[in-house]
């Protein structure tokens, strides 16, 4: 199985991140949205992190502008027609996710591999839309993707040996490390993380501490980089959300249960960074 040719579906965050370090590692990629302003704007975000990678003297210019002409835009799914590996990272709902897989099983040749950046989602229920769950299987990177050295790698119930090793062996190809991982709600990461994330917010709910002073606790008490608040401002406060319940209502355990005030916030449409607004306020 050899990947040269992916599709990443969809540009925002994470997956401008991902055509970003395909790119960057010799493979031909399509980035692809619903409208031209998104790819534009996912095109934009990668060339303003080369332009600092040209600016750090870590890569010249010549390589940056080899990376851009390796990336292709589209706002046409068919343009996966002959591809070897689609990624998908398009929002984190079940429904979309189904639907743009049955797009793209009738769309692509048999030999395509198709992925998912699902951060939580059951990738045997994904698999199972498509007339080829063999070759379905999880690719879960880290945000920000060219920084993070994760890549989970979860299997559905299906998903071929070699296909699991393609994706392995290309994870490595990106510069990452890639962990095995079973296909259960939240999988590794998000199990741990979010919960935490939750309990963080709990605290201010319940007036122990301020959002300063949670975040200030966890980055100097625990060393951890960002605190947990602004780190779900920075993953976005609604992925947050749909994550707590998917692993609540996948688990049934009301020790998932998501907190009101997160709840009251992605109802305020304070989602965090993105949106300017969430527990802290962004220019
Ligand atoms: N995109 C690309 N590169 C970025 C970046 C971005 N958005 N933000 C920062 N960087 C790079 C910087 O350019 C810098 O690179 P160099 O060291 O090569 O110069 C490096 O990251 C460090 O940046 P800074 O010095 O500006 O800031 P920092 O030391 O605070 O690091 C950070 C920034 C790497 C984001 C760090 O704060 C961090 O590790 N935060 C936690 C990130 C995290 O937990 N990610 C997982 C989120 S959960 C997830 O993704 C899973 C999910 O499903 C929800």
């Amino acid at each position: 199985m050899d990947i040269k040719r992916v599709m990443v579906v969809g540009a925002g965050q994470m997956g401008s991140g991902i055509a970003q370090v395909c790119a960057m590692n010799g493979y031909e990629v399509i980035l692809h949205d619903l409208k031209e302003e998104f790819v534009q704007k996912g095109i934009e975000g990668i060339k303003k992190q080369l332009e600092k990678q040209v600016k750090k003297e870590r890569i010249s210019e010549a390589d940056m502008d080899r990376f851009l002409r390796q990336v292709h835009l589209s706002t046409d799914l068919n343009n996966a027609s002959d591809v070897d590996l689609v990624i998908e990272a398009a929002v984190e709902n079940m429904e979309v996710k189904k639907n743009v897989f049955k797009q793209l099983d009738a769309i692509c040749p048999e030999h395509t591999i198709l992925a998912t950046n699902t951060s939580s989602l059951p990738i045997t229920e994904i698999g199972a839309e498509t007339n080829r769950p063999s070759k379905v299987i999880g690719m879960h990177f880290m945000n920000p993707v060219p920084v993070m050295k994760l890549v989970e790698i979860i299997r559905g119930l299906a998903t071929d040996q070699e296909v699991y090793d393609a994706i392995r062996t290309m994870s490595e190809n990106l510069k990452k490390t890639p962990v095995e991982v079973q296909d259960f709600p939240g999988f590794v990461s998000n199990r741990i993380l979010m919960p935490m994330i939750n309990e963080a917010i709990y605290t201010v709910y319940e007036g122990v501490a301020s959002p300063k002073d949670v975040d200030e606790v966890m980055k100097l008490g625990m060393n951890h980089p960002m605190g947990p608040l602004t780190l779900a401002d920075f993953i976005g406060l609604d992925t947050c959300l749909y994550i707590m319940e998917t692993l609540h209502e996948g688990f049934g355990d009301d020790k998932y249960r998501p907190c009101p005030l997160l709840r009251k916030y992605v109802k305020a449409g304070w989602l965090g960074k993105k949106t300017g607004r969430g527990f802290y306020e962004y220019s």
